[in-house]
């Protein structure tokens, strides 16, 4: 029996991808995850910085049976790489024959890991948002940048407010938006971007309080999509009603890993669970007034879809990319 892998480089993904046909896929995807037809493990860290490497990855295992889709993302954040003129997230996706388990593509994830990551804001925004005039997004980097171009293609935005502790960030992240048909303002404080902002957006590596609950104010949505604590407890334990992308992995990893060990957020916490709210399985907001709290938490199913879906569309375009014959 034949056994062609294909192996997919940077260049060739971004040829395929664009943000629209990412936000559809992930939007299909995490239906299809609250309607119960993917398989999904939470995933596994590997923190390598005990053993003096400065760096940590996951593996992200899926099964999305309407794709017939099977794989795993691996991806880690990597303290070292920006001196390398590396980006700090690197990403592979591996899929798999769900029938046979023969290998079927390694993919370059890292604009895969980075377009469908956007995409998470951009539909939460969409579905949670009450209003969507003024947006904040503290941490102007990749995944930061990322947000906000698929955030343009789902709702209309009028005032940028940007914050990181780097000024040549802020300034980079707004140099590519040219055509941009919002206005950046350039805050000085966290709290100057945040008071009076529709939507708040934490997405730095930091771990600290970036964001005050006196700061948030009626019928906003704040929402965090860094690895570790981005805002103070505060905004969680005061907020309306609190969303998560996936509940699982939402206790473990990101800003609510805390409230969770200490107790505070179990799994019955969650108001709002996006994929079953795509699912029409329960409603999104309800109240324009509620100040909803939103943790992105990223999932692997996500970018094993995508990878499914590139593996269709170069199939589909009859490009040949280079295979390797695994009997070999
Ligand atoms: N939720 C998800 O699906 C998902 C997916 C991928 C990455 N991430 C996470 O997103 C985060 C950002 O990744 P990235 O690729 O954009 O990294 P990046 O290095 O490109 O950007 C991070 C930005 O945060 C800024 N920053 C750091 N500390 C700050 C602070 N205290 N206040 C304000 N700004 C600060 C940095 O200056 C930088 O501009 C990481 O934590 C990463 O693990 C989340």
């Amino acid at each position: 029996m034949e056994q062609k892998a294909m192996i997919i480089g940077e260049e060739t993904v971004r040829k395929y991808l664009t943000p629209e046909n990412v936000i559809k896929c992930v939007e299909n995807t995490w239906r299809w995850y609250g309607e119960g037809k993917v398989v999904m493990p939470n995933k596994i860290t590997t923190d390598m910085s005990a053993q003096g490497v400065a760096g940590w990855f996951n593996s992200m295992p899926a099964y999305i049976a309407p794709m017939k889709c099977a794989g795993l993302k691996l991806v880690g954040g990597y303290d070292n790489n920006k001196a390398l003129g590396l980006p700090y997230i690197k990403a592979t996706v591996v899929l798999t024959d769900p029938e046979t388990g023969i290998l079927r593509a390694v993919i370059s994830g890292d604009r895969i890991n980075d377009l469908r990551t956007g995409a998470q804001p951009a539909i939460m925004s969409k579905l949670l948002a009450s209003k969507t005039d003024i947006v904040t997004i503290i941490g102007t980097g990749l995944q930061g940048y990322m947000s906000l171009l698929c955030m343009s293609k789902m709702i209309r935005m009028k005032e940028i407010r940007v914050c990181d502790i780097s000024e040549e960030a802020k300034d980079r992240f707004i140099g590519r938006f040219p055509d941009a048909p919002f206005k950046f303002v350039k805050c000085k404080t966290n709290e100057e971007g945040c008071r009076g902002s529709d939507i708040i957006i934490t997405v730095t590596n930091a771990n600290a309080n970036l964001v005050e609950e006196p700061w948030v104010k009626k019928g906003a949505l704040v929402m965090t999509m860094g690895s570790f604590r981005e805002t103070s407890f505060d905004v969680v334990r005061k907020a309306d009603k609190i969303a998560v992308d996936q509940i699982g992995q939402s206790l473990h990893r990101g800003n609510l890993k805390e409230l969770a060990e200490m107790g505070e957020i179990t799994a019955d916490s969650f108001d709002i669970v996006i994929p079953d709210v795509l699912a029409g399985k329960m409603p999104a907001r309800t109240n324009p007034d509620d100040r909803i709290y939103a943790q992105i938490i990223g999932t692997g199913m996500l970018d094993v879809a995508v990878g499914g879906m590139l593996l269709d569309m170069i199939k589909e375009a009859g490009e040949t990319v280079t295979t390797v014959d695994m009997t070999k």
